[in-house]
């Protein structure tokens, strides 16, 4: 198209949004007192996949239904591609509808109906003709890996597979956005972790836009490129994954990253003093170019007495290297610590003091 040659040769401001495939500005619902979207503002953009995670009641239900029409917001603006969604009347929501595919938690297959049946429905209900809808239902059974359940019925199916249905479904017709409500939250981990790479090798493969809603923090380790983290119907947190893992701002952050993070091992935890002790134990938490290996040996050599690794180590997220460690410094050398503390800050590293060890055997 027209529009698009000349986005690509002339920077014209009108098309500097022509990506974005979700606009949200200041989304607002409420429910009597409750506020499940308390000024929700966020852009997805055409390719990516951005993860809101937030703990049960924080919204992400209420925000993925107003997206795809369900809820109707009482303030704000949604754009989908460019076109408001706001305000437009049931008829005039269809269309946009076919725009957005959407993967559920118990993935809402009809039991009646055959796998292929299944993910042709969309286009049934389109008013593509049999013959056709067919063919794109195999082609996306192909795409999913389960060509050899076209004929089956959904109880004969395991949780992974009826997830795989759920998501040739979703793409039946071709939607610009694929939104996803706790897709793997009742599947266990292996199947979550190949249903997770079947959603990234989609995206890959067909630039597909995926907007998930998880309370894992492991589902959008695994593939977001943009976490939102939302609480009590506000976004508290938002940025790159690798950096809102390796610096998260907020509490609720913290917490709901607790999990997927080294911590200091209970038993050492649990005889910490606050003040005095042959040890100090300090965290350290590090990402990009300066969390190398060659830290530690560059530490090493800095300091006139040696330290500890305790616990911890280094992890890629997005390629970026995301590092937490546990060290124990001995305290018998007053100015140790702080050198420490120098070389790493130095280093834009985050030095705690968490408490003092006396017994390290
Ligand atoms: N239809 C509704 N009627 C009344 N309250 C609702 C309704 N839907 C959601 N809520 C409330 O809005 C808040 C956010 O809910 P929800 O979006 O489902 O959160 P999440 O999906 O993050 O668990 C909760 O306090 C919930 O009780
Ligand atoms: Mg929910």
């Amino acid at each position: 198209m027209n529009s698009h040659v000349s986005a690509a040769l002339i920077e014209a401001p009108e098309q500097a949004g022509a990506d974005e495939v979700v606009r949200l500005v200041d989304v607002r619902r409420h429910f009597g007192a409750t506020a499940a979207l308390d000024g929700i503002s966020l852009t997805v953009r055409k390719g990516e996949i951005v993860g809101i995670i937030g703990r049960s009641g924080a919204g992400k239900s209420t925000l993925i239904r107003c997206l795809n029409g369900l809820e109707r917001p009482d303030g704000g603006e949604i754009k989908i591609e460019g076109s408001s969604i706001v305000g437009l009347s049931e008829a005039d929501l269809q269309p946009l509808r076919r725009r957005v595919g959407m993967i559920f938690q118990h993935f809402n297959l009809l039991a009646a109906k055959t796998v292929e049946e299944n993910v042709a429905l969309p286009l049934k209900i389109a008013g593509v003709a049999k013959a056709e809808r067919l063919e794109r239902a195999h082609d996306l059974l192909d795409l999913v890996g389960l060509a050899d359940k076209a004929k089956a019925y959904p109880a004969s199916l395991s949780g992974g597979q009826k997830q795989r249905v759920g998501i040739a479904r979703a793409l039946a017709a071709r939607p610009a956005l694929l939104l996803s409500d706790e897709a793997t939250s009742a599947l266990d981990p292996e199947t979550t972790r190949s249903i997770l790479a079947l959603l990234k090798d989609i995206n890959r493969k067909l630039g597909l836009t995926i907007l998930l809603i998880t309370h894992e923090m492991e589902v959008v380790r695994t593939i977001a490129d943009r976490v939102a983290v939302i609480d009590a119907g506000r976004i508290v947190e938002e940025g790159q994954v690798w950096s809102v893992f390796a610096d998260p701002k907020t509490p609720i952050s913290r917490s709901l990253l607790s999990g997927s993070r080294p911590q200091l091992p209970e038993h050492i935890a649990a005889r910490l003093l606050p003040t005095a002790g042959s040890e100090a134990i300090l965290s350290i938490d590090l990402a990009g170019p300066e969390a190398h290996g060659a830290l530690f040996a560059d530490l090493s050599s800095a300091l006139p007495h040696s330290f500890r690794l305790v616990h911890g180590g280094i992890e890629h997220i997005q390629n970026q290297p995301v590092a937490r460690f546990f060290i124990a410094v001995p305290v018998r050398d007053p100015t140790l610590k702080d050198k420490v503390e120098q070389f790493l800050t130095a280093r834009s590293a985050r030095v705690e003091v968490l408490g003092y060890d006396t017994d390290h055997v």
